[in-house]
């Protein structure tokens, strides 16, 4: 059975209509001949079928990569690096970066992490305190938690060899998946795989002007099926970036540069954008004739039913980002957090913040943060500025006034899912008070705090703060009030009453924090 119908069967299996069920009818020869040819067109018109296409395909891709390819310090390691464990490792930890983050992110955060763990035994002996540290700004911080999970793994179960095969990566890696095992497992390994992440998805969906919701069961399996079908076995890994740089650099989502694009003759979006052009030309010059009324003879023939084409109509304006189609997105979560700022002078004079730590588990999990409340609904800013400052009375171990908070101004961050607010307030403590030395809660110098396993929310918070104490500075230069400025605050520095404290260097704040397991 070809890769395409099993796609197609799948498809099906998970319910989606694909063809009559209606009995069939005896049929007469001429129309039994005109089915076969609609039936051979679909199951061709998606596919790769023609082994030489298929090798020519390769060979201009490759051609192109090898000139036009970006200097990755993932790739130079997969290429220099001759010790299997060490570049399966290296390229296992670029492509969990990669997940969901941006190549040039990536590439600063790839060196120092594996400056400081090149080895998957140096990320197993590492904490996960370090390890949240190294990722922060990365966001999505369970994949370093995976990570260093799976090196622990490795070293303990594994007698510290990474799998050596796509199916071991996938089964003994966690947050390895069907992509990421097919991508280190081609990258490092030699593996003969395709790799479908999304810049594939968007090329070979274009190439084969797979129009059906490329999240769709049948449209995953097919894109697989295809990937499979081309990738070079002699250089699979190198095929598979080539893909991916393609997406990157010329088959883009937007403002695709279909004219620099080395498979561009392959492509049947390219094909189609061509011949609706030619036929809208002609219908201006007043030249309809029946060739123009008639479907693209490179069409899908049985697109009313086939489940990898289009439901919705060609849209002109679109050209050939009429593929991928994706469904529409869920709107993110709206949520407001009320946060504090607490600030207090260490013995040496300079400031110190106030963090707890996040649960275990869940959104940022085992993050730093000012401390924090979400804010409800049904309850009003007044009552939860009161249960935020128990809060922090409760973190002190003395009681701060509501009063004393002094209102900052808001930060929006934005997560996959949640469209955050920040409602900012601070509070300066006169002296080093109250005792604050638990597991999860620590006060962290302004160098600390910036290097500490934090979100890029608490930077950006910070940062806010950091603006409207200078904007404050610079009124009160001017001999004008500060905007936000509240009369119950008199003074910079709130009194509150004295404990004994002690501020943690980097080094103990870090051990002194509970492991994962
Ligand atoms: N995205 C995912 N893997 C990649 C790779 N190896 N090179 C560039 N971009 C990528």
């Amino acid at each position: 059975m070809s890769r395409l119908r099993s796609a197609m069967l799948k498809g099906k299996r998970a319910g989606l209509k694909m063809v009559e069920t209606a009995k069939p009818k005896r049929k007469n020869s001429k129309t039994a001949v005109k089915e076969e040819e609609n039936a051979s067109s679909a199951s061709t018109y998606h596919t790769f079928h023609d082994p030489a296409g298929v090798e020519l395909l390769r060979s201009q891709l490759l051609s192109w990569y090898d000139k036009e390819q970006r200097e990755l310090p993932w790739r130079t390691l997969a290429v220099t690096e001759s010790d299997l464990n060490i570049r399966t490792y290296a390229v296992w930890v670029s492509e969990i970066m990669l997940q969901q983050t941006q190549v040039a992110t990536v590439i600063d955060y790839y060196n120092k992490w594996m400056k400081r763990w090149p080895t998957v035994q140096d990320l197993a002996a590492a904490t996960i305190e370090e390890v949240n540290q190294m990722w922060s700004g990365l966001g999505y911080y369970s994949r370093g938690k995976r990570l260093h999970e799976g090196a622990q793994k490795v070293v303990s179960e594994l007698k510290g060899q990474m799998p050596r095969t796509v199916d071991s990566l996938l089964k003994q890696l966690p947050g390895v998946g069907r992509y990421t095992a097919a991508a280190v497992g081609s990258i490092a390994l030699g593996q003969v795989t395709g790799a479908v992440d999304g810049n594939l998805i968007r090329v070979l969906c274009r190439l084969r002007a797979i129009g059906a919701d490329s999240t769709s069961p049948a449209v995953t399996e097919a894109l697989w099926s295809l990937a499979n079908t081309l990738v070079d076995p002699e250089r699979p890994g190198d095929f598979n970036q080539a893909m991916m740089e393609l997406g990157a650099r010329v088959c883009t989502p937007k403002g695709a540069l279909c004219s620099q694009c080395p498979v561009q003759s392959h492509c049947h979006s390219f094909r189609k954008v061509q011949v609706k052009q030619e036929k809208n030309s002609r219908k201006l010059l007043g030249k309809l004739d029946s060739w123009s009324t008639l479907p693209d003879i490179e069409d899908c023939l049985t697109s009313g039913t086939c489940p990898l084409c289009p439901s919705e109509p060609w849209d002109d304006d679109l050209g050939v980002q009429n593929f991928p189609r994706k469904p529409a997105k869920k709107p993110p979560r709206v949520e407001r957090t009320l946060t504090c700022v607490v600030v207090r002078q260490g013995e040496t004079g300079e400031d110190q913040f106030l963090l707890t730590q996040r649960p275990n588990k869940g959104l940022l999990a085992g993050l730093w943060e000012f401390p924090s409340l979400l804010q409800e609904e049904q309850s009003s800013e007044i009552r939860q500025k009161r249960a935020l400052c128990a809060q922090i009375s409760g973190l002190l171990g003395t009681s701060l006034s509501q009063s004393l908070l002094q209102y900052v101004g808001e930060v929006v961050h934005i997560f996959s899912h949640i469209h955050q607010t920040y409602v900012v307030h601070s509070v300066c403590l006169k002296d080093s008070d109250s005792q604050t030395q638990t597991e999860n809660v620590q006060w962290l110098t302004r160098s600390a705090l910036q290097e500490a396993a934090v979100s890029t929310g608490v930077k950006k918070i910070l940062k806010l703060c950091d603006s409207a104490d200078s904007q404050k500075e610079q009124t009160s230069k001017d001999g004008k009030r500060p905007k936000n400025e509240k009369k119950a605050q008199s003074s910079k520095r709130a009194k509150l009453s004295s404990a004994s404290s002690r501020q943690l260097s980097l080094s103990s704040f870090f051990s002194s924090v509970k492991q994962e397991s």
